[in-house]
C-alpha cells in the first residue's frame, strides 16, 4: 500500500486523464506534492497513472480516485471518502470538464449533462472537501474559461428551448466563476478560492473553441504557480492565466449568485434523494 508522507502538500486535481490535467497532476508529483488524480472510470484512470509512473513521476506519491461526474452519488462518495481520509487539502484543482454535446442531454440525475459535469458536480465535491481545505488554508482551483463572459444563466430550463452547445459550455463556465465568488464569500480566511481561463490548449475540448491551442503541458505551470502558497492571489477573483481579470457581470452579481446557490442546492438534494 502506498503511505503518504507527513510533510508534502496535498493536490487533487480532477480530470487528470488527459488534456490539462494531467501534466498539471504530473508537475504537482514532481514539485513534492502527493497528488490524487481523478479519473472519471477505473481503466482510464489507471492507464493515466501507468504513463505518469512511465514518464518518471514518483509513485508513492500518486493516488487514484474514480467518480463519473455524470452521477451526482459517485461525487459525493467520493467527497466523503476523501474528507474521510484526508486530514488536510492544500489545493482542489475543479478540472474535470465536457464540451457540450450536440444534442441537449440529460444525466440520469436529470440535469443537463453540460451544466452537472463542468460545475454541480465540483460544486458537489467542493462543498464536500471544505472541512480539509479549511484545516490546509488550501485554495480551490475552478478551471473556467473566458467563454462565460458570453453566457447567461437560463434560470427555469438550463438549456432552455433551444439548445446551442457552446451556450452551454459557456453557461457552465458562468456558474462555476459565480459559485468561485461565492466560496470566497463562505470561506472567509480559512480557504481561498479562485477561477482561471487558463489559455487555449490542444486537447479533445478545443473543438468548442474552433481555435488552434498551444500545447496542453504549457498549461501546468500555470495551475501550479497559482496554487502555491508562496503565490498570492484575491480571493474569488478570476484569472486569465496568471493575471487577474474582469468576470462577467453576472459574477459580481451577489443576487444572482444566491439564486445559483439554491438551485444548486435544491438540484443536488433532489438527485442525492
Ligand atoms: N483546452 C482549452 O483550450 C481550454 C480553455 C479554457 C478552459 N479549459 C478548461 O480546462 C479544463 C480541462 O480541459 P481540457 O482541455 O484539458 O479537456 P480534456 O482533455 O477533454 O480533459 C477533460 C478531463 O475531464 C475528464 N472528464 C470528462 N468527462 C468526465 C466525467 N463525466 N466525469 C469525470 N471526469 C470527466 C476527462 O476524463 P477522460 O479523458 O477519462 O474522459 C479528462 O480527464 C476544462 O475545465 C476546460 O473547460 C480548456
Amino acid at each position: 500500500m502506498y503511505k503518504q508522507t507527513s510533510t508534502s502538500r496535498t493536490i487533487l486535481v480532477t480530470g487528470a486523464t488527459e488534456g490539462i490535467g494531467y501534466p498539471t497532476a504530473r508537475r504537482f508529483v514532481d514539485d513534492g506534492a502527493t497528488v490524487y488524480l481523478h479519473a472519471p472510470d477505473q481503466d482510464s484512470g489507471e492507464q493515466a497513472m501507468t504513463r505518469l509512473v512511465k514518464d518518471g513521476a514518483e509513485p508513492l506519491r500518486l493516488f487514484l480516485v474514480v467518480a463519473d461526474f455524470t452521477c451526482l452519488n459517485e461525487v459525493a462518495c467520493l467527497g466523503d471518502a476523501l474528507a474521510a481520509k484526508l486530514p488536510a487539502l492544500d489545493v482542489l484543482i475543479n478540472n474535470a470538464a465536457v464540451a457540450a454535446p450536440e444534442r441537449r442531454t440529460c444525466t440520469p440525475d436529470g440535469v443537463e449533462l453540460t451544466f452537472q459535469v463542468n460545475y454541480l458536480a465540483p460544486y458537489l465535491l467542493t462543498t464536500k472537501l471544505m472541512p480539509r481545505l479549511a484545516s490546509a488554508g488550501g485554495k480551490v482551483i475552478n478551471v473556467s474559461s473566458m467563454t462565460h463572459r458570453g453566457a447567461t444563466i437560463k434560470w427555469k430550463k438550463l438549456a432552455g428551448d433551444q439548445y446551442w452547445p457552446l451556450a452551454a459550455y459557456a453557461q457552465s463556465k458562468l456558474a462555476l466563476t459565480m459559485y468561485t465568488k461565492s466560496l470566497a464569500d463562505v470561506g472567509g480566511a480559512a480557504f481561498t478560492a479562485l477561477s482561471v481561463h487558463p489559455g487555449v490548449f490542444e486537447s479533445r475540448l478545443l473543438p468548442v473553441y474552433g481555435r488552434v491551442g498551444q500545447p496542453a503541458e504549457e498549461a501546468a505551470p500555470i495551475l501550479t504557480t497559482l496554487g502555491s502558497p508562496a503565490y498570492p492571489v484575491a480571493n474569488g477573483g478570476y484569472y486569465e492565466g496568471l493575471n487577474l481579470a474582469k468576470p462577467a457581470a453576472l459574477v459580481e452579481n451577489a443576487r444572482a449568485r444566491m439564486r445559483l446557490a439554491k438551485l444548486s442546492a435544491d438540484l443536488v438534494r433532489s438527485a442525492l434523494h
